[in-house]
């Protein structure tokens, strides 16, 4: 072990997900703000330039004023270095939001008070789910009219299927929003809408058994609505069970309004307390602690020509164990050789810091000549092993592609297989063919336009994409199933990945229910494995 442990220890790593609008962003610039990264919320990630700042390599982005990428925020606060891993908040989002949350520890999730769960949310949980990490729930815009809390809690739980824990309750909301009380103090902290920008509350914290007082504050008429609410909380809701919450089973619930700066430190005090340290993975020699053990790194995320004129490449790593130092020589696992990571950098929302050592729970990004691919291990040159792959998650769009200029084969089949081998896009083939029908599955629509963009501008090769109506994509688990016995519905086609892996595309869901009942034993999964 290294004398490197406090620093370890000290790191949490979580990424924010939420349905565009939420206030993901918002909650973002006010964490910076608590952490002293920045003086004043906005003028980092002020939406205009952030969208822009973030990640401007790409003319598309610009074009659309979108993030395709997402992006890498570090901050201290209060003794904690905190990791949060971005994901870009349109609706035309790609697998990299999938794969940001691999390399996370926790996830926040945004939601908005008036909406409740909403459908990227419900994407995104899945995944966090699968890996059953804690999920923290923030409720946002409680100074807007907001829907009943216990049906906010009831639909996380139906939509969600993860029991909640509130961790406080609000009181009223929009015009009419008074605070929240903490159920572990039993207090009742006042709402203050601070100016924009300032963390300077003016926020009061009034214990609930201080009843005159709380009624002069909030009102006879909240108070006893508060009282009635409570009572009917204490007695129906989840208990608090930090195992269950580390364990992804039981989420707890904060409210707030991250415009107004209400309810955010609060909600980072206690996440802090109750998030892990960065958490041990799975790998071909069993779990790697990330203090026990020395440097090992694993790619989730390979960003493309972020400098046109050089077609360089960044590859996304997620230390998972000990200390990294620039001056170390490592060994690329898949690659099989051992070199010098070169240009080791973090990703802030504006800038490029070139690193000389970082710790398990960060994320670097270095240059990637072309030899890495997602999921690649890197370790100390003296180990050899690797960690466990990272899914391959189901796309949801589908379309054939064909080239223009039939000479150009070459540039074509090379082009897009380097765009695959990036996880920018899935291709696939025709079950009884060759390469010569590419089918191209992508999780966000706007990832044809880029690869569209990428063939034409990198590789000089234009391309017709015929969209598919398909919008389910299954991998078959059984591993000696005979595809030509196989009886799906009319609507089901057979195609194959590049290792001759079958797969079945479907247009709705009922189809996938019908195939599954008419072979018995069928195994059909929404994930597949690098
Ligand atoms: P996102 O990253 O999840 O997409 O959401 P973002 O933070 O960009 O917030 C979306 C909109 O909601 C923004 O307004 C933002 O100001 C507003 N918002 C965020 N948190 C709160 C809150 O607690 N209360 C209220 N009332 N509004 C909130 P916009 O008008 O779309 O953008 P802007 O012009 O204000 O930047």
């Amino acid at each position: 072990m290294g004398n490197y442990a406090d620093e370890i220890n000290r790191r949490r790593t979580f990424a924010i997900i939420s349905h565009p609008d939420a206030g993901k962003t918002t909650l973002t610039e006010k964490f910076l703000l608590y952490g002293g990264a920045i003086n004043l919320a906005g003028s980092v990630k002020g939406k205009a330039t952030a969208r822009h700042a973030v990640s401007d390599w790409m003319q598309i982005e610009k074009e659309r004023g979108i993030s395709v990428t997402s992006s890498v925020l570090q901050f201290s606060y209060d003794g904690f270095c905190i990791n949060i891993l971005d994901t870009p908040g349109h609706q035309d989002f790609s697998e990299d939001t999938y794969r940001t949350l691999m390399a996370a520890d926790s996830a926040v999730m945004v939601i908005d008070a008036s909406k409740g769960v909403e459908a990227q949310t419900r994407k995104l949980f899945k995944v966090c789910v699968m890996r059953h990490i804690p999920i923290f729930t923030f409720i946002n815009k409680m100074d807007r009219d907001a829907n009943d809390t216990f049906e906010l809690l009831d639909d996380i739980e139906k939509e969600l299927g993860i029991a909640t824990c509130p961790v406080n309750w609000p009181i009223g909301s929009g015009k009419n929003f008074k605070g929240v009380y903490e159920r572990e103090s039993r207090c009742v902290i006042t709402y203050a809408d601070t100016e924009k920008g300032t963390k300077e509350g003016h926020a009061t914290r009034i214990p609930f058994a201080e009843t005159e007082n709380l009624a002069a504050q909030i009102g006879e008429d909240f108070l006893s609505q508060l009282t009635d609410e409570i009572e009917l909380l204490d007695g129906a809701s989840a208990s608090f069970d930090l195992e269950q919450v580390r364990a992804g089973n039981l989420t707890p619930v904060f409210f707030g309004s991250a415009l107004t700066n209400f309810g955010v430190e609060i909600f980072l005090q206690h996440f802090l307390k109750m998030t892990t340290t960065p958490l041990p993975r799975r790998a071909d020699i069993g779990l790697v602690d990330p203090v026990e053990h020395d440097f090992s790194a694993f790619v989730f995320k390979i960003q493309a020509n972020m400098n046109k004129a050089h077609r360089d490449r960044i590859a996304f790593m997620r230390i998972c164990s000990g200390r990294f130092d620039v001056n170390e020589e490592v060994r690329h696992v898949q690659g099989g050789r051992v070199m010098r990571l070169s240009q080791p950098q973090q990703i802030m929302a504006d800038e490029r810091k070139i690193l000389s050592e970082a710790y398990a729970g960060d994320i670097i990004g270095v240059f990637d000549p072309g030899i890495f691919s997602i999921g690649d291990t890197v370790c100390m040159p003296g180990e050899q092993f690797a960690y466990e792959g990272i899914p391959t998650f189901a796309p949801e769009h589908f379309a054939r592609v064909r080239q223009v200029d039939t000479m150009k084969r070459k540039q074509f089949v090379k082009g897009i297989m380097q765009i695959a081998q990036e996880g920018a896009i899935q291709i696939f083939q025709e079950f009884n063919t060759g390469m010569e029908e590419i089918i191209v599955g992508v999780v966000g629509v706007l990832q044809f336009d880029v690869l569209k963009y990428r063939l034409e501008n990198e590789y000089n090769v234009e391309i017709k994409l015929e969209n598919l109506p398909y919008e389910y994509i299954r991998w078959i688990e059984n591993k000696d199933i005979d595809l030509d016995k196989l009886t799906g519905t009319s609507d089901m086609k057979k195609i194959k990945d590049l290792k001759n892996n079958p797969l079945l595309l479907f247009i709705n869901q009922w189809s996938i229910g019908m195939t599954v009942d008419r072979n018995e034993g069928l195994i059909l999964s929404e994930f597949g494995r690098t």
